[in-house]
């Protein structure tokens, strides 16, 4: 099949935006065999044949959601955040895994079902907040100072709020839901022997660790669907970095999240993997060889000969509403590869009369385009989630959810 989509390479004319010559990417709009997508309909199934590349030759395949998830709130305070908010936590019983998985939400205190953003955390629950009742994770946390010795600190506690508004986010009216990543899948090469991936291992699922991510998010989500303060028809999966393309394959294979949100995802997420600018396919599957399936390194130093691109992940949302973000210091992420993704992304919601980023230029810094059903912006500064992108978020979220 691989030769024949090769064979199919369309020229997309990247040169006004990129000042680059051109660029070969797959197309969007062509089946496998050649013939055009002219529909919906046909969408549909060309949808269905780009996800399947991702699947197999990218991200691995992961197991189904599980439906009945079991889960107990063990905290709950209504005064959070000085009365403005409700805190819980609540634990889900994933199918064996001897951890259960920690949520933490805020909601606002406002009567009704809120719609909500959902996303991983570096660290561990307890670093995006200062209230003391945040338990520490028992779990392996990354060694940020190596001087944790790969355990959770007391003095870590509130060291991510400058990534979290939590307060911004609730009287936005929205709740937040987070819960720290290595509690489905540690953040290190393990074998695949702990997280997730050791209880479905006879199964010989191929997912690397961003599919074990995305995974767990749809589980959240399955729990969210039974919360009795969230409105499941209105979350937007967000996620910074590689988190950011954990969101992304979430967005992309699972259809109840709402909105999908790609913050300075970079390689592997919505930055486009052809222009090779920044962290290339032998850069990352050097360094983190368990993020991706063990496919996805046959195209180490040959970007080129992988049948999809990123601009067609980014394609998968649609008609849902996509929001990719980047910084103008982050060149590692490409910023430019992350714009045009989402402007190329746009033919297909052209396809039900909606409109793409509507400009073909990369806008100024702190210039965001959120017009139309793909939102972006490039924010002045490093590679981060700063309370301006959370600003744009929310103010999309507005509009469009
Ligand atoms: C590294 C990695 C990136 C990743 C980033 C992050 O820089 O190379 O692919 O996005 O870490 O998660 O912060």
């Amino acid at each position: 099949m691989r030769n024949s989509i090769i064979s199919l390479l369309i020229i997309v004319c990247s040169s006004f935006v990129s000042g680059q010559d051109t660029l070969q990417l797959p197309p969007l709009l062509r089946f496998n065999d050649g013939s055009e997508v002219k529909s919906v309909r046909d969408w549909e199934k060309r949808r269905k044949e780009i996800r399947s590349i991702f699947e197999n030759e990218v991200y691995g395949t992961a197991p189904v959601v599980p439906k009945n998830i079991k889960f107990r709130i063990v905290q709950e305070d209504k005064n959070a955040l000085n009365g403005k908010a409700t805190r819980r936590l609540v634990n889900l019983y994933l199918n064996k895994l001897s951890n259960p998985v920690e949520l933490l939400i805020y909601y606002p205190n406002k009567p009704g079902r809120v719609p909500a953003f959902l996303g991983y955390n570096f660290w561990g629950n307890y670093t995006i907040t200062n209230e003391k009742e945040v338990p520490l994770t028992s779990l392996w946390v990354p060694d940020r100072e190596k001087e944790t010795d790969n355990r959770a600190k007391e003095t870590m506690r509130g060291i991510r709020t400058n990534r979290w508004p939590v307060e911004m986010i609730v009287d936005a009216g929205y709740a937040l839901v987070t819960l720290y990543s290595g509690d489905i899948d540690p953040d290190y090469d393990d074998g695949f022997d702990n997280g997730v991936h050791a209880i479905y291992k006879k199964e010989k699922y191929t997912w690397g660790t961003i599919a074990a991510w995305s995974w767990g998010l749809r589980c959240v989500m399955s729990y969210l669907e039974k919360d009795d303060k969230i409105n499941s028809e209105k979350v937007a999966v967000i996620g910074h970095s590689r988190l950011g393309k954990a969101a992304l394959w979430a967005g992309a294979t699972d259809e109840r999240f709402a909105l999908v949100i790609s913050n300075n995802s970079g390689c592997g997420g919505a930055a486009l993997s052809r222009r090779k600018q920044g962290e290339t396919f032998t850069a990352i599957n050097t360094r983190f060889p368990y993020w991706f399936c063990n496919n996805f390194k046959k195209y180490n130093d040959k970007e080129e000969l992988l049948p999809v691109d990123q601009h067609q992940l980014i394609a998968l949302m649609a008609p849902r509403p996509v929001y990719v973000a980047s910084a103008d210091k982050d060149a590692w992420a490409d910023p430019e590869g992350e714009f045009m993704s989402a402007l190329l992304a746009g033919d297909v919601y052209r396809l039900y009369g909606l409109k793409g980023v509507g400009q073909k230029t990369m806008p100024e810094v702190e210039v965001p385009l959120q017009n139309g059903h793909v939102a972006y912006h490039i924010r002045s500064g490093k590679h981060d989630i700063t309370w301006y992108d959370w600003q744009q978020y929310i103010l999309f979220a507005n509009k469009r959810l």
